[in-house]
């Protein structure tokens, strides 16, 4: 393979295809809805890095911080030669596991937005002339199968993005992911903790507006894929913590009776005044949650590390 590779497993029409069908069900259905991936424009991502610097939104701090910790150990435990990252966005925090993995061969992040993966790839490749990079625009909610590197292969899934996936969502991940796994691979996962109301609404409602805007980043996605009308002024950023299911929920509220044209898709949607769309749930583990989750998916949960405060987990899981 040469040292750097791009494969598009998601074809631009099947994305666009994947956007149709996601707005026609989500905003036909009352309460409205929408999935998270489609946040991810350059846009989006460019949102997201913003995000990971907030005072408030401590996920990405506690989560490096525990990487730096432990990334010795998990490259002894794992003896990774392939590291495979979903979701791996600017790959910012993984440098800390590349630096600590030393017979690593070759580095394959896999992300929808093609703007963060390719410009976090093409970094990489100076950064680290030794180095495999094999870039794949995928969705990991869609059977994902990948290239034949070398083993043992450690998947990363880290940041908590398994949270933004609903409970069904994630049995049906987790078990898809089970299936990639062989015998002396390692699932690497990241998962953001429960912990008292105020933090969390703070971390998704920040005092400086970023988290507002990339909640409304989807909006202005719709307008320009199908030719939209939503005006990003008329809604207002909501942050709600769910006691019941321990998550936070973005929505997007209407701040007046309002309708939508979406031309691409010949309909209008009306907004009462005060209707909110969901735009992303983000959930919070608890250990067992986390070991039960993983269980029934055919994954046994081999450590569990959290940062000083007790803010967020890492699991190191393997195969049963
Ligand atoms: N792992 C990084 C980025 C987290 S942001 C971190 O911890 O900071 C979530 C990332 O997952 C984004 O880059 C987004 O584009 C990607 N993503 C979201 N849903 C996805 C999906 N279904 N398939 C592939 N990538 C997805
Ligand atoms: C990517 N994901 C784990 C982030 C989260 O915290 O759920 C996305 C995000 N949404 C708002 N802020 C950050």
């Amino acid at each position: 393979m040469s040292p750097y590779s791009v494969t598009r497993t998601l074809p631009v029409h099947a994305t666009a295809a994947d956007l149709r069908t996601d707005v026609l069900q989500g905003l036909g259905r009352s309460p409205k809805s929408l999935p998270p991936k489609w946040f991810y424009d350059a846009r989006g991502s460019e949102l997201f890095e913003q995000i990971t610097v907030l005072p408030e939104y401590y996920p990405t701090r506690a989560e490096r911080e525990i990487l730096r910790e432990r990334a010795r150990e998990i490259a002894s435990v794992t003896g990774a030669r392939t590291l495979v990252e979903l979701g791996s966005g600017s790959s910012e925090k993984t440098r800390v596991l590349l630096d600590a993995l030393p017979g690593l061969h070759t580095y394959l992040p896999v992300d929808v937005s093609e703007s963060a993966l390719t410009a976090a790839a093409e970094a990489l490749l100076t950064e680290r002339p030794g180095l495999s990079v094999h870039a794949l625009i995928a969705d990991f909610t869609r059977g994902l199968t990948l290239p034949g590197t070398p083993g043992p292969r450690l998947v990363a899934f880290l940041g908590g993005t398994l949270g933004n996936l609903l409970p069904d969502e994630r049995a049906v991940f987790l078990k898809s992911l089970r299936a990639l796994l062989r015998p002396g691979d390692a699932l690497l996962l990241g998962t953001d903790l429960v912990k008292d109301e105020q933090t969390l609404v703070a971390a998704y409602d920040d005092a400086a507006g970023v988290t507002a805007a990339f909640n409304k980043n989807v909006l202005s996605v719709l307008n320009r894929e199908l030719d939209a009308d939503f005006d990003p002024d008329d809604f207002a950023h909501v942050a709600r913590w769910n006691t019941e299911h321990e998550w936070i929920e973005m929505r997007l509220r209407a701040r007046s009776a309002l309708t939508v044209k979406i031309r691409e898709l010949g309909t209008v949607v009306a907004f009462d005044k005060g209707e909110e769309l969901r735009t992303e749930v983000s959930a919070k583990f608890r250990e067992e949650g986390v070991r039960e989750e993983l269980a029934a998916a055919g994954l046994a949960l081999r450590h569990w590390w959290t940062d000083r405060e007790g803010r967020f987990a890492l699991s190191l899981a393997a195969p049963e």
